[in-house]
């Protein structure tokens, strides 16, 4: 009887240890680093409804596999992205490694998707020097060159001949003084003063102040997303838009997220950016209404990065039948696919997303604040990699 028993729980061990491993071999893991916590919070809380709406809508398997997304918060401290993502390659054996709320995060993590030989795929920052700093690393975010050209090309022929420049000051702000203050130049434009203001914590005031005594036509703005408002609203209390100072940037300050709360100071503002929540098409329309659907609020850039992110994993997952490492990463490479922002790129050669660029302007429509899209250059490649 005794040893019965003990043979019968041999075999039921042996069991579960044979159900344990086929699940194991069943399901693909992905993980996602995003700041849920802290300053950078709501771009976390975009992306993570953005990944969870993707699975919604398309079912959690990929290649025959179960896929099994995990989400770490960093708080948005680089320190935490890099050991949580340690953590992830080793004890999880992730098949993918995504999120990446801001720049530092990003590239701090870049060592171990080398060593790793794991897929990065950076879904929020948007530095243009990221996907060169592992050869692992895709993007479905976008560029600040890509964003910012734009408005270089639109200030100087629309009467905004002298300019200050306001980033915030690391690596994507670099990007987007560069690059706006170049061509507006090279288009007979003039910068008058580059400002810059702390990543942590900025206080606005001081330069403000600063531009309402420059006497400039417009302030070009780089912020990152989360920021916009509070800058919005000193914009305004200060009188900036009464003294006839025009206010033009990248779309990180007319963010989706927030838009709707920024009031009458938003109207009028114009931005370039890959994606605005009212872009016209019929998927986008879709996106948007899932999205409001399954959260009380708007989808902005941050979750379009997130959903397309998912989409160029599954993809990937489908090609290689589940498999990860570098034939995942082959997968990834010049996939097109159709985006809620329009026809998407991951080029072959960068591994840097290729997509339009939309100059819109805040209207008023049916009592809501939209950045409504009136121009659009297309297929725009980062200028930050066209040497
Ligand atoms: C970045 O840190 O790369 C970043 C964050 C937020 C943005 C744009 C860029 O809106």
């Amino acid at each position: 009887m005794n040893r019965r028993h003990h043979l019968l729980t041999l075999a039921a061990s042996t069991l579960v240890l044979a159900a344990g491993s086929a699940q194991a071999q069943d399901t693909v893991k992905i993980g996602v680093l995003l700041p849920m916590t802290g300053q950078s919070a709501s771009t976390g809380k975009q992306i993570a409804a953005a990944i969870a709406l993707f699975q919604a809508q398309n079912g959690k398997k990929a290649g025959g596999k179960n896929v099994e997304v995990i989400i770490k918060d960093d708080a948005g401290v680089a320190d935490n992205t890099r050991r949580l993502a340690q953590e992830l390659v080793v004890n999880d054996k992730v098949v993918a490694l995504a999120g990446f709320g801001l720049t530092p995060l990003a590239l701090a993590t870049a060592p171990i998707a080398t060593q790793s030989k794991t897929p990065m795929v950076v879904m929020a920052a948007a530095t243009s020097s990221i996907t060169e700093a592992s050869p692992f690393i895709t993007r479905t975010s976008f560029t600040l060159p890509q964003a910012a050209v734009g408005m270089g090309e639109w200030a100087p022929k629309n009467g905004i001949k002298k300019v200050v420049s306001l980033v915030a000051d690391y690596g994507p702000g670099n990007d987007a003084e560069k690059y706006f203050t170049d061509r507006i130049q090279l288009n007979g434009g003039q910068v008058l003063e580059k400002l810059r203001t702390p990543l942590r914590s900025p206080d606005f005031a001081p330069v403000l102040q600063k531009v309402r005594d420059a006497k400039p036509d417009a302030l070009f703005v780089f912020l990152p997303s989360g920021q916009g408002a509070q800058f919005m609203k000193q914009f305004g209390e200060r009188g900036l838009d009464k003294a006839g100072i025009r206010l033009i940037g990248t779309g990180d300050i007319t963010d989706d997220d927030q838009l709707n709360d920024m009031g009458d100071v938003a109207l009028g503002v114009v931005t370039t950016h890959h994606y605005s929540a009212s872009h016209n098409s019929p998927m986008n329309k879709k996106f948007v209404a899932d999205f409001q659907a399954a959260n009380k609020f708007r989808p902005n850039f941050m979750a379009v990065g997130g959903w397309d992110g998912m989409r160029l994993i599954y993809n990937a997952l489908n090609t290689t039948k589940g498999a990860g490492g570098e034939a995942l990463l082959a997968a990834m490479k010049g996939q097109i696919f159709e985006s809620p922002r329009g026809q998407v790129l991951i080029d072959g050669q960068t591994r840097e997303i290729v997509q339009d660029i939309h100059t819109r302007k805040v209207e008023k429509k049916d009592g809501q604040l939209w950045n409504v899209e009136f121009d659009v250059q297309k297929a725009v490649k980062d200028p930050g990699k066209v040497k």
